[in-house]
């Protein structure tokens, strides 16, 4: 379980907090969602708990506990480890997150280098089993591809398949649907419910789009300016938002989706 407890990030070149006491829970095998439309505060809160946060340049305070071992104020060591085995990050851009010079299968294995003993020929096998999880088709020849050739929803799903290839226990994926067409992105959505699923990992879905959360996540928190405003199952959220934010959230959603959705 991972539990955050009165998150206070201050960036020292801004006056007001990014992230101002932040409190938040997600659930073993829970999928979380966090809305806010952008400058709420939702990738700062993610790096932080991917321990990610440029500690020199901000002032912080809080709790960030991962099954009671805290992250926010762990060493760099300890955070190493944590973070390459028990949390898996997906990004929005998959195309700047790789190595345009590493093959695709390498960098989906490349965890494993890092954080295992297993041989060449092992890590290969598992990257490969990773990318069939993912549902990338044909995976010894994407294997050996290079990112430049492979498309979008190709590439996101192969930064999936490199979260999950070490099987972490969190998964936090940043908006990483906003950059591919409504098509794929629904695939994503699809593939993310069923890695949930079958293997049970947790995630911290974030969307600035409460249309994308409604269809994966049964929980919803919704941030503004920093301050957590509300938070609920994602339906009841719908139904009766409580908070203005919230329901200008959901009135801000083209109505085409809406209706797709219900
Ligand atoms: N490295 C940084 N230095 C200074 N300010 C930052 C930095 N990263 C984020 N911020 C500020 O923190 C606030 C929250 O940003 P962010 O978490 O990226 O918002 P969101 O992901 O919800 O769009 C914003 O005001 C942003 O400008
Ligand atoms: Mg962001």
């Amino acid at each position: 379980m991972l539990e955050i407890r009165n998150l206070h990030v201050r960036f020292y070149n801004r006056d007001r907090e990014a992230v101002s006491g932040l409190s938040l829970t997600i659930g073993d095998g829970e999928i979380l969602g966090l809305v806010g439309e952008s400058g709420s505060g939702k990738t700062v809160t993610a790096m932080s708990i991917a321990g990610l946060l440029p500690r020199k340049q901000c002032d912080y305070s809080g709790d960030i506990l991962l099954d009671g071992q805290d992250l926010l104020h762990a060493d760099r060591s300890l955070l190493r480890k944590l973070h390459g085995r028990e949390i898996g990050v997906v990004f929005q851009e998959p195309m700047s997150a790789m190595d345009p010079l590493m093959k695709v299968g390498e960098q989906v294995g490349e965890v494993l280098r890092i954080h295992t003993g297993l041989s060449r020929a092992e890590r290969r096998e598992k990257a490969l089993r990773a990318m069939e999880a993912v549902e990338l088709r044909d995976v010894e020849k994407v294997y050996d591809s290079y990112p430049h050739e492979l498309s979008g929803g190709m590439l996101q799903r192969a930064m999936i398949a490199a979260a999950i290839v070490i099987e972490p226990s969190l998964l936090l994926l940043d908006e990483p649907t906003t950059a591919l067409d409504v098509t794929i992105q629904a695939q994503i959505l699809e593939l993310l419910k069923k890695l949930n699923g079958e293997l049970g990992i947790s995630m911290l879905f974030i969307s600035h789009n409460l249309n994308v959360v409604r269809k994966l996540c049964a929980r919803v928190a919704v941030m503004q300016r920093g301050v957590l405003v509300e938070t609920g199952i994602t339906d009841e959220v719908f139904r009766r938002p409580q908070h203005p934010y919230t329901r200008h959230l959901i009135e801000a959603i083209p109505t085409r989706e809406k209706r797709n959705e219900t």
